[in-house]
């Protein structure tokens, strides 16, 4: 079996687990093997001593590409496919590099951080006639397809709104206070880098394209004016160490574990405890009430789709227990769900419950309470059957449902994030249109999907 050249571009934690350890057959956590499929033949990142460590930690020898070395890495290694998974501002030159480079391409999301790269990459992926996938895992959660086929059954007939909250804890909220996420510049805000999964997320739910959106948001918690941050007695900022000490997120998640006086960045999801030296220089002081940090940590925003349904969508980056609660409604009744999720290694947060439940209530008659149970693996089993697509090729499953994403979806959920920040700053509604000039004019979305698909009581034909 013919084997493909990867290109990783970007030794993340998240392309470590998601992308090269399953290619490389190292996976030692019951992750899948994908070696007789793939194999990397180049790793290009900013931190040469990263890309080292990791390899002799596993035992094998990738060559090393520094940051501007993307034209050298495919010339000399000719890769077929290029992985795409730094932080996200690098997407961009990644992927176009890449497309044009002769390449298809794998990214991870966000698929870019504005609107401009997006249009950029679109016009590579014509241009080039390759193809760019993006890696929306949080579609293949077993809890999201069961409501992508309750939707597609007709179970709510056809959707008129959508109600969406979603919070991060304390521990995983702040994590992105430290890193290289807190920039704007870097990931876009989190309007961009996170809420881009729950756009996503409902855009193909509902098989439909987002029209216009308008948002509120603010940086409440973190940041030098974050209402946690401890002070003196005349309201001025610790010292650092001090600081710390008292941060009342320190003290729940840390204290015991780290000292207040460490300046590792511990994120707990990487079992090599590979450096970061070059990302995030030792000498450098960080913590989440940094000046430097320029995103917001909660949003407010109202969204019209084409077809006529809207969403109000809620998102909170410090809150006492990780989840979401959604609420889909439409002309045949309504899905409504509670999910708690733990993403906290320190053990602190509460666990969450092993099973999900949807509760399907039509709008005449019982509820039907459908459990989901839980299966093995990261991000609850998505992670091994995106990594199927990715590597091997969609399933009848990926197909039916329309799963595996490509650069219409990545370029939407950018200008749903992008919108976010517009209509916060200059207090008005945002159309898609106004922000791409090339707009994709239907989502792909599964069999029957679209509002046109139902027959007059709401129920899908
Ligand atoms: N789909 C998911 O569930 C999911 C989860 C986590 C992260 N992600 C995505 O994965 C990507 C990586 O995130 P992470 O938190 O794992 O990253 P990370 O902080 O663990 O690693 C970033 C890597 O990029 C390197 N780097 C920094 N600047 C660079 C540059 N200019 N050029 C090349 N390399 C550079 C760093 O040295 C480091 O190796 C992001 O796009 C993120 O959005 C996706």
């Amino acid at each position: 079996m013919k084997r493909i050249r990867y290109a990783v571009c970007g030794l993340s934690t998240r392309s470590i687990y998601h992308f090269v350890l399953p290619l490389l057959g190292k996976c030692d956590n019951g992750g899948a093997n994908f070696s007789d499929r793939g194999e990397v033949v180049g790793v290009l990142d900013l931190d040469e001593g990263r890309v080292r460590t990791f390899c002799q930690k596993v035992g094998v020898n990738l060559p090393y590409y520094g940051p501007d070395d993307l034209p050298r890495m495919l010339a000399e290694q000719r890769p077929e496919t290029v992985l795409v998974a730094g932080p996200d501002y690098t997407h961009g030159a990644h992927i176009v590099g890449g497309l044009r480079g002769g390449c298809d391409v794998i990214t991870e999301k966000t698929m870019v951080v504005n609107c401009r790269e997006a249009q950029e990459v679109r016009r590579a992926e014509r241009e080039s006639g390759r193809r760019l996938q993006v890696a929306f895992n949080y579609r293949y959660a077993p809890l999201h397809k069961r409501l992508k086929r309750l939707i597609l059954d007709g179970r709510v007939g056809r959707i008129t709104n959508v109600e969406f909250v979603y919070n991060l804890d304390t521990w995983h909220g702040s994590s992105y206070f430290y890193r290289w996420n807190r920039r704007r510049a870097n990931s876009g805000g989190l309007n961009m880098h996170k809420c881009c999964h729950h756009f996503d997320l409902v855009n193909w739910w509902l098989g439909d394209v987002p029209e216009e959106l308008f948002a509120y948001g603010a940086l409440n918690y973190y940041g030098k004016n974050g209402a946690l941050r401890p002070r003196d007695v005349q309201g001025r900022p610790l010292d650092p160490v001090e600081e710390k000490r008292r941060c009342p997120i320190f003290q729940k998640h840390y204290a015991g574990k780290l000292a207040p006086d460490d300046n590792d960045i511990r994120t707990g999801w990487d079992r090599f405890s590979l450096p970061y030296d070059a990302q995030y220089p030792p000498t450098q002081r960080r913590y989440i009430y940094d000046d430097e940090i320029d995103i917001e940590d909660t949003y407010s925003v109202v969204v019209r789709y084409r077809g006529g349904a809207s969403m109000s969508y809620s998102f909170n980056a410090c809150t006492p227990w990780e989840g979401y609660i959604l609420g889909i409604n439409g002309t045949a009744g309504r899905l409504q769900v509670v999910h708690h999720s733990n993403p906290d290694p320190t053990g602190l947060t509460a666990p969450a419950e092993a099973k999900t439940r949807i509760t399907c209530f039509p709008l005449f008659g019982g509820q039907e309470v459908i459990e989901v149970p839980p299966v093995a693996g990261g991000h609850g089993g998505a992670d091994g059957q995106i990594q199927h697509d990715l590597f091997v090729g969609p399933s009848a499953e990926s197909r039916e449902l329309a799963l595996p994403a490509g650069s219409e979806a990545g370029a939407l959920a950018v200008a749903m994030g992008e919108a976010v920040v517009l209509s916060m700053r200059n207090h008005r509604p945002y159309r898609m249109a106004d922000l791409l000039a090339d707009p994709p004019a239907a989502m792909p979305c599964g069999a029957a999907a679209r509002s046109g698909d139902f027959n007059e009581s709401g129920v899908c034909k």
